[in-house]
């Protein structure tokens, strides 16, 4: 079997359009959605998400600012910087860039955010949300998976999946959101003995670890969906995910790219968190 690709960057494209559509309505109610990022530091990946991010936004006429601030700026200057844009009638969507230096408290820097301006979905009151089935904005990356499975009719309701990976930006609401559809889900992460013991029987496995080769075509059953979240950069410069694509793709009967996989649907989704914050304010 030779796995369909699943094409983050061709379904992105068709919900940017419909997007576009929902930003020109608001417009003609005087309301242009506004996205703030701070970028805390001089992580070069860092640098190249927020980069793509705001593309994004210009792309499809979501106005977006960047807030830049040192490597070792102050806890108080973030927590400062989240409190003026919470009370920004501008700002309908905050996100901070993670990583953070090791001296800020993520929680502290996190929890200090709206929940209603919270496009990444971080906060516990969203967190929360999520769990008892009626968040207002889930996390970026599993939704945009989500949309994808849901794009090329991979069913998850009665199916086996299997998330590699344990964090909160991936892992935890991945498992979260597969389960509210009707998924059995196994939660397994870098440490897991014999990790094929799970992927084997999986009709959908999601890597999320960011580890090279993490898993292989030996690892997984005839026809099952594979989606990777790993994002690795090689010695040469090149980017591959968690997955051996290769052999992988021999065996699965969907698999996505890494780039242009689960990434463009990661940005896709924060675009559609904050039209939906936008929104928000006029039903309110
Ligand atoms: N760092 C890596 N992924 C993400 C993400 O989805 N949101 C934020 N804010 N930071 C990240």
């Amino acid at each position: 079997m030779i796995a369909e690709v699943v094409d983050g960057k061709l379904v992105s494209q068709k919900l940017r359009t419909q997007m576009a559509e929902r930003v020109d309505n608001l417009r003609l109610k005087e309301i242009k959605p506004g996205l703030a990022v701070i970028l805390v530091g001089d992580n070069p990946a860092s640098q190249v998400y927020v980069r793509n991010k705001v593309r994004a936004c210009d792309s499809i006429g979501i106005q977006s600012t960047v807030i830049r601030l040192s490597k070792d700026c102050s806890e108080s200057a973030v927590l400062d910087e989240l409190m003026r844009l919470n009370s920004d009638p501008n700002i309908n969507g905050i996100l901070v860039q993670l990583p953070l230096p090791n001296h800020i408290d993520d929680n502290k820097v996190l929890e200090i955010i709206k929940p209603e301006k919270d496009v990444d979905g971080f906060h516990k009151v969203n967190v929360g949300a999520m769990v008892t089935g009626n968040a207002q904005f889930y996390p970026c990356t599993p939704h945009g998976v989500m949309k994808l499975l849901d794009h090329y009719n991979i069913a998850i309701e009665g199916r086996h999946a299997v998330v590699i990976g344990r964090s909160n930006i991936v892992g935890k609401p991945m498992a979260l959101m597969l389960l509210e559809r009707g998924a059995t889900v196994s939660i397994c992460n870098s440490k897991t003995p014999d990790l094929s013991v799970f992927t084997r029987q999986a009709d959908i496995v999601v890597a999320a670890v960011g580890r090279v080769n993490m898993l292989n075509g030996e690892m997984i059953k005839s026809g099952a969906a594979i989606i990777d979240v790993g994002i690795n950069r090689l010695k040469d410069g090149s980017l591959v995910g968690d997955v051996d694509y290769e052999s992988a793709r021999s065996v699965a009967g969907f698999v996505t790219p890494v780039p242009g996989g689960v990434g463009p649907m990661t940005i896709t989704m924060l675009l559609e968190n904050t039209i939906r914050s936008a929104e928000m304010t006029i039903a309110s």
